[in-house]
Formats: structure tokens, sequence, C-alpha cells
């Protein structure tokens, strides 16, 4: 079992999927959560994985057929679209990160949900000073400042994902932190299965060998050595959201109303007519208009 199998696993046990539900998985990468959709949703279901990286969808399809599951496509497509919509579910596991604009992004998934729809997002943190991850960005900080430039998370504390998803017209149903243990025979495996992952993979091509091997010789001095084995419990965010006012069906909670949304709302549209009809009741209310008068709209 990959290892981030069990975030995966709790995002599809969190979202209360059903079978014969239609899900979207977007940035579905090596497709773990894919195949976790898929068991939840049955034959019946619609599956429709994306990601942006052609190696990415042909791993993900290896692991599709390997599984033998039927309900799922795999395509290449950008995050942002949403095929047929109507989406009961629309996910995206350690992706958000690579999104500049991730307002943008998930305004485009908002009204392509179905009408008790939810978007369900993971991401890594909040971080924990000396988990090997950490270790491997201030090495690669210290050793290589302009490859570094480029987070690689986002904040995940409870406002600024409200904010995000606000923002884009949903609000927060559901804000938890996972954590799971991962382990590792050696500093060594971590590093070759960090910089074969996604998240690593353009940061390791454009160092190139040599540079990365400095960068990995930094954080070995910091974990006892290449061979010292290494075990951990990385912090991940789990965020759920819908359309304001929604009934939607989580884990937790069979039924859960999702809230107004809470930040400026549309703005106000004045009625003119009305107010000067206001103002003119109180002081003269036998007046006529006058000419000038704003007009009773139709
Ligand atoms: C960190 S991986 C996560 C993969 C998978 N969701 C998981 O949790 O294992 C991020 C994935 O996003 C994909 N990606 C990057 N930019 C994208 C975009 N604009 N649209 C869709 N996918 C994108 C990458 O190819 C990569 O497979």
């Amino acid at each position: 079992m990959p290892r981030f199998t069990p975030y995966h696993l709790d995002l599809v046990r969190e979202l209360a999927l059903s079978p014969g539900q239609r899900v979207l998985v977007t940035s579905a990468g090596p497709g773990s959560e894919v195949l976790a959709v898929a068991r939840a949703l049955g034959d019946r279901g619609v599956v429709r994985a994306t990601d942006a990286s052609v190696e990415m969808v042909r791993v993900c399809e290896a692991q599709v057929a390997k599984a033998d599951l039927k309900s799922v496509t795999v395509e290449r497509a950008d995050a942002g679209d949403v095929g047929d919509g109507a989406w009961n579910a629309i996910l995206c596991a350690f992706g958000l990160w690579q999104f500049d604009d991730r307002v943008a992004l998930i305004k485009k998934w908002t009204p392509a949900l179905s009408a008790h729809g939810k978007v369900g997002v993971l991401t890594w943190g909040p971080p924990d000073e000396g988990d090997p991850f950490e270790l491997m960005a201030v090495a690669l900080k210290e050793l290589e400042p302009e490859v570094a430039q480029k987070r690689t998370r986002i904040e995940g504390d409870r406002e600024s994902m409200q904010r995000m998803f606000e923002d884009a017209g949903l609000s927060l149903v559901r804000h938890t932190i996972l954590r799971h243990t991962v382990t590792f025979s050696s500093a060594e495996a971590f590093v070759a299965a960090l910089t074969e992952g996604c998240t690593w993979r353009r940061i390791s091509e454009e160092l190139g060998a040599e540079r990365l091997g400095r960068v990995a010789v930094r954080f070995y001095d910091q974990v006892g050595g290449p061979t010292a084995p290494l075990s951990f419990d990385p912090a991940a965010t789990l965020a759920i959201a819908a359309r304001p006012g929604s009934d939607v069906e989580l884990a937790v909670r069979p039924s859960v109303k999702a809230p107004p949304l809470s930040g400026p709302q549309l703005p106000e549209i004045r009625d003119e007519h009305g107010d000067w009809v206001k103002r003119i009741e109180r002081v003269e209310p036998w007046d006529e208009p006058p000419a000038d008068a704003p007009r009773k709209k139709s």
C-alpha cells in the first residue's frame, strides 16, 4: 500500500460517498485516492480521474486496470476541467499548492457540484519542526534558495481554508487534522521516495543528481546518517466545503446544513425610487413626484 493511502482513505470516508454517485478526482497523480473512491461507489458509480501529466495518467490507468475497476475513466486534463459536471464530490488530494490562484480554480468547481455536492481537499501541514519533510525543505532552502522559492504547502488553518472556499462561493463544513505513522527503512529510502513522488519530482529534475545529492547529505546530517531508519507522523489538513444552505452528508454527521457565507456579500442593489418614496412620504405625503424624480423600475 502506498505510504500516503491512509490519508486518502480518510478523505474518502469523511466525504461519506454512496454507491452509484459521480465523483471527479482532480490532480489524481498515481491514483491511490481514485481506487478508494471507486471502491466506495461500486460498479454503478462514475469516477473521472484527471491529471495534467501524461506520465501520471499512464500510471493511474495502470493501477485502475490492475484493480479491475470499470467505473473509472482517466484523462489528461487540467484540474479546472469539470467535464459534464453535476458531481456529488470533487476531490483534490495534495494538489492545491500547485495553483497560485486557488480561488479561481475552486470557482470552476462550485457550479459543477450537484445540489448536495461537496468539495474535499487534503493539504500537508501544519508543519512539525524537525519532521523529515520539513528538514529536507530547510536543506533545500539553505543550499538552493532559488529552487526552493515555490512553496509546496498552503495555509491550511481553519480561517484560511474558510476564506479560500468562501471567496469561491462555498462554505466550509469540515476542517480537521489527520496524522498517520509513516516509516522508511532508511533516510536514503525516504529521499528516494520523496524525489520520485510528484511534489519533489520537479525539484529533483531541476537540480540534477549532483546538486540533489548535496541537499540529501545536508538532510542526512540532521537525521543520523543515510542508513538511519525514519518513522514520523506527518500532519495533513482535511477540509470539506459545500454550497451555502445545502444539506450535505458527512461521516461525522449524517446531515449538515452548509452555513451562509460570512464574508462580504453581494453588493446591495439600491432601489432609488423606493428610497425617494420613503423620503417624500415622511415629509410631504400628498406631493406628486417631480419630473426629475427617479422613475419606478417596471
Ligand atoms: C502531489 S501530486 C498528488 C497526487 C495525488 N492526488 C496524491 O495525493 O497522491 C500532485 C499532482 O498534480 C498534478 N498537477 C500539477 N498541475 C496540475 C494542473 N494544473 N492540473 C491538474 N493536475 C496537475 C501533478 O501532475 C501531480 O500528479
